[in-house]
């Protein structure tokens, strides 16, 4: 009989949203009067901005032409709209990154796991916990870490912890470690992180030759224009790091997909034997053979962003959300929680009452509030006694789950 990859036996019972979801149709199928708000998983819920709209419905007609159908594209991503990205988003904030250097893709989720493919699985791994989920499973999917323990911790991974003592800044750690995976700002704490932090673990992975994989899908929620967006804007990272960026928040795109993964032309490996390789040349590899690019449509829709309407669009709807996160913020406060993030960050992190787990609070909010938020232990070990509120939603949502939460 056909044999499954043993590593899958290894996860725990399931990815943590469908979990949410689960027991959110329980509660639903049990109570079926109540009105249920949503702030558990990140998903937007504004309306695609026009400018990308009129842009993907031009790109429809185009594709109904014989002279302007397209049918595969690069797998890299078109050319337009690589030059596009690496204009905005990386040379006007003085990062040297080519067109050549992006890959675009169907997402930030998908690439951040994908990448494994391209890295040895002899490496020593080191992931913040709290964590965004996928960046452990997916390396338990590849074989890269043994059995999990009591506290859901692998076996083989290395854990950087990240609480209120430490202002969720993770201790660089004191022994080797391979691969680090950074986010910011940060899922699901909302933290932020300066240049002198970034520039913190550059220069550890330069001395310990090792690699970050920098998630700036939330980069657009920063406020501060000191602090940085990209892991570029510090000196030496071209030849540590791998960032992955999205549309999916910042323009909606959750639903429509489109990201994009920047590799460093300088960014080296070692082979086993020792040879330098070129990790830029591995990953268009993996992707010429294993992908076949995002829809013509959509990467029009995604160039759309960069233009003046869309570029003014999106700031509306960053404003749009992270308006809703501070209405979060203060009514929480007010309700005598202590919170955390949502400054940055379209994520509010907080402390649940004492006495009380993750689950509980969930279950408790979810029953008497009719709020689905996400526990903080569903990201990890440290994160047990926090819970994550999302600014997803629309104003009238919000405003009514916050009330809701005041009046208990
Ligand atoms: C989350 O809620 O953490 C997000 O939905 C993560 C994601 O974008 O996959």
């Amino acid at each position: 009989m056909v044999q499954v990859n043993g590593n899958y036996l290894k996860l725990k019972a399931g990815y943590l949203f469908p979990e949410i979801a689960r027991r959110v149709k329980a509660f639903s199928a049990a109570h079926s009067q109540s009105e249920l708000i949503r702030l558990g998983i990140g998903d937007v819920t504004e309306p695609l901005p026009s400018a990308c709209r009129e842009a993907m419905k031009a790109a429809i007609d185009e594709m109904g032409t014989v002279s302007g159908f397209h049918g595969y594209g690069p797998e890299q991503g078109y050319f337009w709209l690589r030059e596009a990205i690496a204009r905005n988003d990386f040379q006007a904030r003085g990062c040297a990154i080519d067109p050549d250097e992006i890959f675009v893709s169907d997402g930030s989720k998908c690439d951040s796991s994908n990448i494994l493919d391209i890295l040895g699985l002899g490496n020593r791994i080191a992931v913040t916990d709290p964590v965004y989920p996928v960046y452990v499973d997916s390396n338990v999917m590849a074989g890269r870490t043994g059995e999990a323990g009591g506290s859901g911790r692998y076996a083989g991974l290395s854990y950087l912890p990240i609480n209120a003592e430490n202002c969720f800044e993770a201790k660089i750690p004191e022994h080797h470690v391979d691969v680090i995976y950074l986010c910011f700002p940060n899922n699901p704490t909302g933290a932020v992180a300066t240049k002198d932090q970034l520039a913190a673990w550059v220069d550890y992975a330069q001395k310990h030759e090792a690699l970050i994989l920098f998630d700036a899908a939330y980069e657009a929620f920063i406020q501060d224009d000191a602090l940085p967006h990209s892991i570029y804007e510090i000196d030496g990272a071209s030849n540590c790091a791998i960032e992955f960026r999205s549309f999916s928040k910042n323009a909606g795109f959750t639903g429509t997909r489109c990201a994009f993964t920047v590799i460093p032309k300088s960014l080296k490996g070692k082979a086993e034997n020792g040879e330098m390789i070129d990790i830029w040349s591995l990953w268009n590899r993996r992707q010429s053979t294993k992908f076949n690019g995002v829809s013509y449509i959509v990467q029009r829709g995604a160039e759309a962003t960069y233009s003046p309407k869309g570029q003014s669009e999106v700031k509306n709807l960053v404003a749009f959300y992270m308006e809703n996160a501070e209405i979060i913020r203060q009514n929480l406060a007010k309700a005598g929680l202590k919170v955390y993030g949502g400054k940055h960050a379209p994520y509010v992190w907080i402390k649940v009452p004492d006495g009380m787990d993750s689950w509980g609070f969930f279950d408790l909010l979810l029953a008497k509030a009719n709020v689905v938020g996400t526990p903080g232990s569903g990201f990890g070990a440290a994160g047990e006694g926090y819970y994550r509120l999302s600014a997803f939603n629309s104003r009238e949502n919000v405003e009514k789950a916050m009330q809701r939460i005041q009046s208990l």
